[in-house]
């Protein structure tokens, strides 16, 4: 881990003149007279801030986001480093994006939060920004809005927190939820037994430590170029998260100065360093919809057989759950993502430029591997490849997704007659019938959970398998859904089927007893029912109702994309223009910041 920062700034260098922020301090007018008379008001005097950067530190804490509560702290720590490197630091709260809590789905409000990022570093005087995040959908929406608004940006990552811990036995978040109560329901374990796994499943601050979505997002961030080199894989409360914290404030008062914006990092190849990283790290399905959506912002057209293509080339090096054995505090200690992507050797592109002001190659070079069964060498993977895996066939002919690496392997190939539930509800109310007609060749199908339907595309995605079949000693077998799935889920989970079943896909129109052919080596989802029986079940079919009436929910009902186009927002996304193909070339997104309306 490198706990200095390089020293090769940009030039050419701005003048105080040419700050945005000038606009609002610099000028001599009347309404520059009362930016300054009310930062007055607030303690500042004028050599606190005029002439320098500007920087927000755009903070999802709150009161319930349980994996951000030490960023009280790491605020003040930013902002230490942003005073000592001469510029203003001033925090902005923003949404917080709470896993545990919210509901429906923190997806659902994940383009609200890019929405407040971008609008709030579009109408007030900042020159640059610290994005605070971690906790799953906040990492994603922060980049999104700060690509879109595109000054100078660098993103802290919340970290792991560490090892979950109950009778001497290591705890994964999530991953141990899903086994333990499986466990429960299956009468393996008492009640007393999963109090204790309760209280000792999240024992510190810090994003879930498992291979989940938070974890995948922060290292793509990272690999994407604009993390500080290191800082993803350092647990939350170890003191060096601190440090680098302070590091993140100090470097991004010198990318204002030389105007080191996401236009200037993101390209197509940094895209495949991104998702080379997650698929070597067996990192959440989750990946998919959010890396979409973050490129879409920069003008880059990342598709889902762009992830198809690098998982058929990469293999799982990180030993991590719910793929493999270890939890992020282990990878840390064994040399962490820099260690990883050294072995990952000409697979990850070193040449793309990052917020550190050196390449992605400079960053991690000299980086060591300490413990070869955590992070593993390259002859000795955990999987050889298929990370992820995109379906398509008649079932999602806009692509479905598939974590081969997590679900028993002889369900790769399978065939099953269709057990269907038109929402969650339905299946909630039957699914542990002991009239329920399953077995465990059956395909289990969930309908209307997708972006529009669900409302937001949750995470119901892994399917709970019927009790009777628990009991049975089954603990996998095949699920279809157009939902997605907790990166800290496992099993045979076909999720993200596009178009979903709400706005017509050929999901709505499967019926109990259809056969279902899942072939994931082939990458094939097929539904066995002939074209004439779908048209005419189409013809028959009849839009459901939409399930918003008020507020933010009608705008996302009417403009949310699909899957396979990441789930922003059509008014959002950036004119295409690059190919996610490796190809050189800064992002399409504007190379200057984004067109402002002129500011009074
Ligand atoms: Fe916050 Fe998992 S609950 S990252």
């Amino acid at each position: 881990m490198s706990s200095t920062l390089p020293s090769n700034p940009r030039p050419p260098r701005k003048t105080p003149e040419q700050l945005r922020s000038y606009r609002w301090y610099g000028v001599n007018d009347l309404r520059s007279f009362g930016h300054r008379s009310r930062t007055a008001q607030m303690g500042y005097h004028p050599s606190d801030y005029m002439g320098k950067p500007v920087i927000a530190v755009v903070n999802t804490w709150s009161e319930l986001n349980s994996c951000h509560t030490h960023f009280k702290q790491r605020v003040e720590e930013v902002k230490r480093g942003v005073w000592q490197a001469g510029g203003f630091p001033v925090e902005m709260p923003v949404m917080t994006l709470a896993e545990p809590f919210q509901k429906p789905t923190t997806m659902l409000y994940r383009n609200f939060l890019a929405m407040e990022t971008e609008e709030l570093l579009k109408s007030y005087q900042f020159d640059g920004c610290v994005l605070m995040g971690g906790c799953d959908k906040t990492t994603p929406g922060l980049l999104m809005g700060a690509i879109s608004m595109n000054l100078p940006t660098i993103f802290l990552p919340a970290g792991p927190m560490l090892r979950g811990n109950w009778n001497g036995r290591t705890l994964g978040s999530g991953s141990d939820t899903w086994k333990y109560w499986a466990e429960l329901r299956a009468g393996k374990i008492t009640e007393e037994e999963w109090k204790g796994i309760e209280s000792g499943i999240a024992r510190s601050p810090g994003h879930c430590m498992t291979m989940g979505t938070a974890s995948t997002m922060t290292t793509a961030t990272e690999s994407l170029g604009l993390t500080l080199p290191g800082f993803s894989s350092i647990p939350a409360v170890d003191s060096r998260h601190a440090q680098f914290a302070s590091l993140t404030g100090q470097r991004i008062v010198e990318m204002v100065w030389t105007d080191q914006k996401p236009s200037d990092i993101l390209t197509a190849k940094s895209f495949d360093n991104a998702v080379t990283t997650v698929l070597s790290m067996s990192g959440s399905t989750n990946a998919i919809v959010h890396l979409v959506a973050v490129a879409r912002r920069a003008g880059i057209d990342l598709t889902t057989a762009r992830f198809d293509e690098l998982a058929r080339i990469t293999p799982v090096l990180a030993n991590l759950r719910p793929a493999g054995k270890y939890l992020m505090e282990d990878f840390f200690y064994a040399g962490g993502l820099r260690a990883l992507l050294v072995e990952l050797g000409s697979l990850i592109d070193g040449t793309q430029m990052t917020v550190s002001g050196a390449t992605l190659g400079e960053n991690i070079a000299g980086a060591e591997i300490f413990d070869e069964d955590v992070i593993r060498k390259r002859a000795n993977p955990v999987v050889e490849r298929d990370g992820l895996a995109v379906l398509t066939g008649n079932l999602a002919p806009d692509g479905a997704v598939i974590k081969p690496a997590a679900m028993e392997q002889h369900l790769l190939k399978a065939r099953g007659p269709a057990v269907v539930f038109k929402d969650y509800a339905d299946m909630a109310a039957r699914i542990d019938s002991e009239d329920l007609d399953i077995t465990e060749q059956s395909v289990i199908v969930l309908q209307h959970a997708g972006p529009v339907g669900a409302p937001g595309m949750p995470e119901w995605g892994q399917l709970p398998i019927p009790q009777k079949l628990l009991k049975q000693g089954v603990r996998d077998m095949v699920r279809i859904s157009d939902a997605r799935m907790s990166g800290t889920s496992y099993g045979a989970c076909v999720l993200h089927v596009a178009p979903e079943s709400f706005v017509g896909g050929p999901l709505a129109l499967v019926k109990d007893g259809d056969m279902i052919e899942l072939d994931v080596p082939g990458r094939r989802l097929h539904l066995d029912v002939s074209d004439e029986e779908l048209a005419a079940r189409k013809q028959a079919w009849k839009a459901p109702k939409r399930p918003f009436e008020r507020g933010f929910g009608v705008m996302h009902q009417l403009h949310v994309t699909q899957a396979n186009k990441g789930c922003d927002f059509d008014f959002l996304e950036e004119p295409v223009t690059k190919s996610s193909e490796a190809e050189t070339g800064t992002a399409a997104a504007a190379s200057a910041q984004r067109d402002e309306p002129e500011i009074h």
